[in-house]
């Protein structure tokens, strides 16, 4: 079995890191592609509940190798943070492996980050303040700070007085906040060398020769596609590539080596930050999912927006990632209603759309064309098997399947490890 994709269908926190983790136990490496610390992947396992930031979920899985791939921006304070929070709770993190083409965040993007965001005011993003968009436009502008640079103390310093020539330009005179000195960002990033010098490796090279030998590859996306930085609610968006293709440009493998893309689509839509959402519900029943499906973020506890289930969205994230897999999670939270709602289509000033409008002002003006289906009432946590749910909660599912267009493989109903229903293998083809 060659690479293995998976990625989130919606605005994120779907449940991708329970996935990963539920996945990773039958893989050999996991990779994160893309994003740094605005993650928030929640694992649990039996009695323990771990969130996970920077860190793949593969290194809660003994025997897995955890990898930080090229395109991921890493806060090395964060990094080094989480590494001991999980070795102090016993877990084996000795195999994690970094890239040197992955991009440090330093101090002076965090506080560019928050302060864009204040100036910004009503025209702000939500952002997660964690310096990624800041740090993804300095990989982009050729000014961004690499793993490998703190190997090279003279390049390192060089880079750091080229981006800070500019930026405190810009937080002095734009923000009128203190400058920055070379000499405390160099200080910082260097604190973290010799830690990460037994992790650092040429990711890329060995991820291949995993394949060669026959391994099998798990490529974990961060975020999702409506937060993609190409395909997603621009500008709402996240900095960096969500969406399957990043696995490539994010790990170093060739397209041609990645033969399944699993999505993961929650039951119903969520969404944290700024930016539009058709099927968003403003009323007690947003305040039910909310509530119900504990909706509150795990990277910044703020109370994530709630609305139906979007199969606008679960076409569109089929079409641009290829998706060969869907997996339905939090069934469980939808247990107890009379109906459900379920979004088929946007109405369009008039128009129908059954596709994603081309344009972000027609977006923004989609209003949902709803169907009802018949709703369940049981608990379906100790379900096992798709034949044990409840007919309603059957055919929730199979006419989302029928909508998005894909088949789905499996469905979470509940945040355990094994509160999961397999319909098809996610690794055997
Ligand atoms: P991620 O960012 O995609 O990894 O998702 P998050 O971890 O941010 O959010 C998903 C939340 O849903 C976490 O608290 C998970 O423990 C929980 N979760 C995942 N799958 C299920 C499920 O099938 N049912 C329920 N009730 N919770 C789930
Ligand atoms: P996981 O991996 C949900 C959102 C932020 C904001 C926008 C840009 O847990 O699904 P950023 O700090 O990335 O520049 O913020 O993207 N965002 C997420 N929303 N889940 C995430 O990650 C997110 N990562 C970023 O809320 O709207
Ligand atoms: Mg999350």
């Amino acid at each position: 079995m060659p690479a293995v994709v998976l990625i989130g269908a919606q605005w994120g926190d779907e449940g991708k890191g329970k996935a990963t983790d539920v996945l990773g136990r039958r893989v050999d490496h996991v990779v994160k592609f893309n994003g740094g610390n605005n993650a928030g992947h929640t694992v649990v396992i039996g009695d323990e509940k771990y969130a996970l930031h920077l860190l793949p979920s593969g290194i809660l899985t003994p025997g897995c190798t955890p990898v930080i791939g090229n395109g991921v921006v890493i806060d090395l304070a964060v990094l080094f943070e989480e590494l001991e929070g999980l070795q102090a709770r016993g877990v084996d993190t000795s195999r994690l492996v970094v890239s040197a083409n992955a991009h440090v965040i330093p101090p002076y993007n965090r506080v560019l980050d928050k302060v864009t965001e204040r100036f910004l005011g009503s025209r702000r993003i939500g952002t997660t303040g964690r310096g990624i968009g800041p740090t993804y436009a300095d990989k982009m502008n050729r000014v961004g700070i690499r793993v490998q640079d703190l190997f090279d103390e003279g390049i390192l310093r060089q880079k750091v007085e080229g981006a800070l020539d500019f930026k405190n330009q810009v937080l002095a005179k734009i923000y009128n906040r203190r400058a920055i000195t070379v000499d405390e960002v160099v200080e910082e990033l260097l604190s973290h060398r010799e830690a990460l010098r037994p992790m650092v490796a040429d990711t890329g090279l060995l991820l291949q020769e995993a394949l060669g030998r026959g391994e099998t590859v798990l490529l974990e996306a961060g975020q999702a596609t409506l937060l993609d930085v190409d395909h997603g609610t621009y500008p709402f968006v996240t900095s960096s590539s969500a969406t399957a293709g990043g696995a490539c440009t994010g790990s170093g493998i060739p397209p041609t080596s990645i033969d399944r893309v699993v999505a993961i689509l929650k039951a119903y839509t969520t969404r944290v930050g700024e930016g539009p959402f058709p099927t968003e519900l403003l009323d007690d029943m947003g305040e039910h999912l909310r509530k119900t499906g504990h909706e509150y973020g795990t990277t910044t506890g703020r109370p994530r927006r709630c609305g139906w289930f979007d199969a606008v969205i679960g076409r569109y994230a089929a079409r641009v990632n290829g998706v060969t897999d869907f997996v339905i999670t939090k069934l469980d939270t939808l247990s107890g209603l009379d109906t459900v709602p379920v979004c088929v289509a946007y109405d369009v000033d008039g128009v129908r759309h059954d596709d994603m409008p081309m344009t972000q002002s027609d977006f923004h003006h989609a209003k949902p064309v709803y169907e009802e289906l018949p709703g369940w009432w049981e608990d379906i946590s100790h379900c096992r098997d798709f034949d044990e749910l409840p007919a309603n909660a059957r055919r929730y599912v199979e006419r989302v399947e029928e909508l998005v267009g894909q088949r789905v493989s499996a469905i979470g109903v509940g945040p355990g490890r094994d509160e999961i229903i397999v319909r098809h293998d996610l690794l055997d083809a």
